[in-house]
């Protein structure tokens, strides 16, 4: 049966320059195996794409933007960072003394809505160069550095380059379980901005959950709270995006205060 069997006009979208379909067939898909078919205007084939495979995704310019922002309503970005803007509000810190990590950069919408909110240091981390490679084509100068590096086996030269940054804050969009970053990548990211300092990340709601998460992530952050490593200052949830179906995908956006490291 062709792949194509499976896709109903109702799913068809087009955004852009892009034509994106949607299976049916695939009510037991989790987030990370979520799939589309996409055709670019003027092209006749289709083709395939995992949306966990950020690296196809990355290369062609607008695709990312055209299929989780545009058509799957994903805001996370704005709704992280804007969450750290209104807490610094009530607080006396100044978003012109933040100096960023950014975990998980991808193609820098972190990065861009940290600069429209008055952020004036940011150096992106991410795993993948075609990461960085979008960020530069589609966002030149929205970070001071990026660095290509997993944070899991972070070596002693990417270390000194991004302590050298010398950061305050960690923020983390969409990037926390579902086979990117882990626990350790994140902890290893929190040891590296100043105590004290401030996070900003969201993680599906599910992950913090001890009965339903499965990636230590409940675990982490209620050690840090119960150990007072980290004092929460906001927490809301929302609509991260829709799923493939059009259903809402929850997730919680946390703004939080480092007080101690791990
Ligand atoms: C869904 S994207 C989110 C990108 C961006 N934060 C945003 O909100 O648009 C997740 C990103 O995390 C990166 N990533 C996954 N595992 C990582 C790791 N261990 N260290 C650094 N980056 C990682 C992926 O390459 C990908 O670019």
């Amino acid at each position: 049966m062709p792949a194509t069997s499976a896709f109903t006009h109702r799913l068809t979208d087009q955004v852009a320059q892009f034509h994106l379909r949607f299976p049916i067939e695939s009510d037991d898909l989790d987030q990370d195996e979520e799939w589309c078919e996409v055709r670019t205007e003027g092209e006749r084939a289709w083709k395939r794409l995992r949306f966990h495979d950020y690296y196809e995704v990355y290369r062609v310019p607008g695709l990312y933007e055209a299929l989780f922002y545009q058509c799957l309503k994903c805001c996370s970005p704005y709704r992280v960072v804007h969450l750290l803007d209104d807490v610094l509000r009530d607080d006396p810190h100044n978003v012109e003394d933040l100096r960023v990590l950014d975990l998980g950069a991808g193609n820098g919408m972190v990065g861009q809505e940290l600069r429209n909110i008055g952020v004036p240091r940011i150096v992106g981390v991410d795993i993948i160069p075609e990461a960085m490679e979008a960020t530069f084509r589609d966002r030149p100068g929205v970070y001071d550095d990026y660095v290509i590096a997993d944070m899991t086996d972070l070596d002693e030269g990417n270390r000194e380059r991004l302590r050298d940054a010398d950061p305050n804050c960690l923020t983390t969009v969409a990037a926390l379980g579902y086979g990117d970053v882990p626990t350790d990548a994140f902890v290893e990211a929190y040891n590296l901005i100043d105590t004290p300092g401030w996070l900003a990340f969201n993680i599906k709601e599910n992950f913090l959950d001890d009965m339903e998460d499965h990636t230590g992530f409940a675990g982490l952050i209620r050690r840090l709270m119960r150990q007072r490593r980290i004092e929460v200052q906001a927490y809301r949830r929302y609509c991260h995006r829709l799923s493939i179906h059009g259903e809402p995908l929850f997730y919680v956006a946390m703004v939080a205060r480092k007080l101690k490291g791990v």
